[in-house]
């Protein structure tokens, strides 16, 4: 039966780099791709339309797909919105309504853009690390949490950091399970040196790694992880962390690579079912101009195929035909160091779908 994949192209730079991806999808169709694909409003476009950053039907269609691909959601006219009509209100609920709580985040130095990175080649080339991020819990949704005012008549505001054993263990396994397709190795990041939350992280991990002797665990402190990262990144393969530190962890990692238009990302759900995205945002200022790279909303699609669809044959297809292109000189705006071809964006859709076999 056909897999249903849902489009969420959302707002800024969203619907002109996920155009790219359904080129994409469209062509593997044609060469024997079984997928129904549908799409629908998310964020900000959403709310203009609907009153809602994640309207009912939106989230209805979400849980009927196999897998979504999400563009970007968020700009500057819905940043005074109150935080439950704010578009990124639709990506939390997404994640949390289908239970994605494991947010694989790949950073990878193409050899083909090595000087696009800010950091000295030796410490960048052959950068290959994944970045597996609790993406349901922790502070993003720990209750109670709010801003109140005290007896003294000032204002107090308050998250909560919590984690439950089955949460922490569940992504270890997330983790440790993605190490044995690569070199074995887990970094665990936390901050057990003040915070009980970190503790039982550490000692879950430490329990749920028995049942993995062949993995590699080693924890690291989240100041000493971020310092790591920009000082010696080539020494992680897999780092598990909360989602917080994850969300911060992450964004340094992608601008190891130099391209944080480069870089896909999947949120899975514990039977597979995922939701797929680029990691950078919505880049309002960009919007409508046809110049977003839209590789890592491609290479988005190529994990969805890996990941939700099997279908490793044309992930590979994909990815190959990303390295092709980058070998041909093309580049967009965001990558391009002066010298190759600067294309825009549906060039560069283009000049993926010709390299595809
Ligand atoms: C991310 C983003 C989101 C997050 C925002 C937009 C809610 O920064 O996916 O990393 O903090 O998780
Ligand atoms: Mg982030």
């Amino acid at each position: 039966m056909a897999k249903k994949i849902l489009l969420l192209p959302g707002d800024g730079i969203g619907p002109e780099i996920v155009t790219q991806a359904h080129k994409i999808l469209a062509a593997l169709q044609d060469t024997g791709l079984d997928v129904d694909i549908r799409q629908a409003d998310v964020g900000g476009v959403a709310y203009d339309h609907s009153g809602s950053p994640l309207p009912d039907d939106t989230l209805r269609l979400a849980q009927e797909a196999d897998a979504v691909l999400l563009g970007a959601v968020g700009g500057y006219k819905w940043d005074d919105l109150p935080v439950a009509d704010k578009p990124e209100k639709a990506l939390l609920r997404l994640r949390s309504e289908l239970q994605l709580f494991s947010n694989l985040r790949p950073a990878i130095l193409y050899p083909q853009l090595a000087d696009a990175s800010t950091l000295k080649p030796e410490v960048v080339t052959g950068l290959d690390l994944m970045i597996v991020r609790e993406l349901t819990g922790g502070i993003y949704f720990g209750q109670p949490r709010g801003i109140e005012e005290t007896a003294s008549g000032e204002r107090r505001g308050f998250n909560t950091l919590v984690y439950s054993e089955s949460e922490i263990e569940r992504i270890c396994r997330s983790a440790f399970s993605i190490a044995r397709k690569r070199s074995g190795r887990v970094c665990s990041v936390d901050k057990a040196n003040v915070l009980e939350v970190s503790i039982l992280w550490r000692e879950v991990a430490n329990r749920v790694a028995g049942d993995y002797p062949d993995i590699e665990l080693t924890h690291m402190y989240v100041d000493n992880a971020a310092m790591q990262l920009v000082k010696a990144p080539k020494q992680f393969d897999v780092i598990v962390t909360s989602n917080m530190f994850g969300d911060i962890l992450s964004d340094t990692a992608a601008m190891l690579t130099g391209s944080i238009g480069m870089l896909p990302s999947a949120s899975l759900a514990a039977d597979g079912k995922g939701m797929y995205e680029p990691i950078h945002g919505s880049a309002p200022d960009m919007a409508g101009q046809d110049q977003a790279n839209p590789l890592a909303t491609i290479l988005s699609v190529a994990m969805m195929l890996r990941y939700t669809l099997s279908r490793t044959d044309f992930a590979d297809q994909i990815e190959h035909a990303v390295a092709s292109v980058l070998d041909q000189g093309f580049r967009t705006a965001d990558i391009y160091t002066g010298s190759g071809t600067e294309l825009g964006t549906g060039a560069m859709g283009d000049a993926v779908l010709a390299a595809l076999p």
